[in-house]
């Protein structure tokens, strides 16, 4: 695993920023793997910046989202596709038809994970997924005690998940309770995988990432038995594993 070390948010999103766009340079037809969530929205704002004053195309990349809310429609405010249209795509020249989202209404449910983990199949695995991470070790909506050979499934969200994501929503009780997400084995067979970690109330998890030990209860371990795989932490983030090594 590849540790980069920075000072801050910022440095975070733009040091991801030139790795995506590394990768876009290098293979045009590029396959990403995409997180949502508060972490990658600093990536986002740089990777817009990228088609505007870098010239980078995303003409012939395809992206691959991690997840999805179950029982929310595509134009729901608080729908992944939503997030990812308002936060990334609709600023960038991708066609629409090379993003790719679990359908969250799609039913049954069990049918659209199985179509959806078959698309990563034929039109991936991504090059490259971004990660960010849950404060319990979720990647993904794999919660704890999700096993290593998950594919695309249904999930019920841990009340963890759903209290920290209901900052988004108006009122708690409109979180789902079930999304659709990637498994852990889904995510492990892309080519390169880029954890982003940012911010003290991430700093228990990275320590805890960091430790090594690979176990079921903190779901982020697993990403120790992929070769290629780099995390980038900012001072608050690496806070708590930088008091471990003093
Ligand atoms: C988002 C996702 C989640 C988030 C994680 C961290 O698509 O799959 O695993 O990456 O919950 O969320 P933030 O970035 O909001 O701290």
């Amino acid at each position: 695993m590849k540790l980069i070390r920075v000072e801050n948010y910022e440095e975070m999103s733009s040091s991801a920023a030139q790795l995506v766009e590394q990768q876009i340079l290098n293979n045009s037809h590029s396959v990403l793997g995409l997180a949502t969530g508060s972490t990658p929205l600093g990536l986002y704002e740089q990777l817009i910046r990228g088609v505007s004053e870098r010239g980078i195309s995303w003409q012939h990349v395809q992206t691959l989202n991690l997840d999805e809310y179950c029982g929310l429609a595509e134009d729901h405010p608080n729908s992944y596709r939503h997030f990812m249209n308002e936060k990334l795509f609709r600023h960038i020249d991708i066609p629409l038809e090379n993003t790719h989202i679990p359908d969250g209404k799609a039913l049954p449910v069990e049918a659209e994970c199985r179509r959806y983990e078959a698309l990563v199949d034929r039109i991936g695995p991504p090059h490259l997924q971004i990660l960010g991470m849950g404060t319990n070790g979720h990647i993904g909506f794999n919660e704890p005690g999700t096993p290593e050979t998950s594919l695309t499934h249904c999930v019920q969200l841990e009340t963890s998940t759903r209290n920290s994501n209901a900052r988004f929503f108006s009122d708690r009780d409109e979180v789902p309770t079930h999304a659709i997400t990637m498994g852990i084995q889904s995510i492990l067979k892309s080519e390169q995988i880029l954890v982003l970690a940012s911010g003290k109330k991430k700093a228990q998890a990275v320590k805890r990432f960091l430790d090594g030990r690979v176990t079921k209860d903190f779901p982020a371990s697993f990403l120790w038995k992929h070769n290629h795989v780099t995390l980038i932490v900012d001072q608050d983030a690496y806070s708590l594993a930088a008091a471990e090594e003093e």
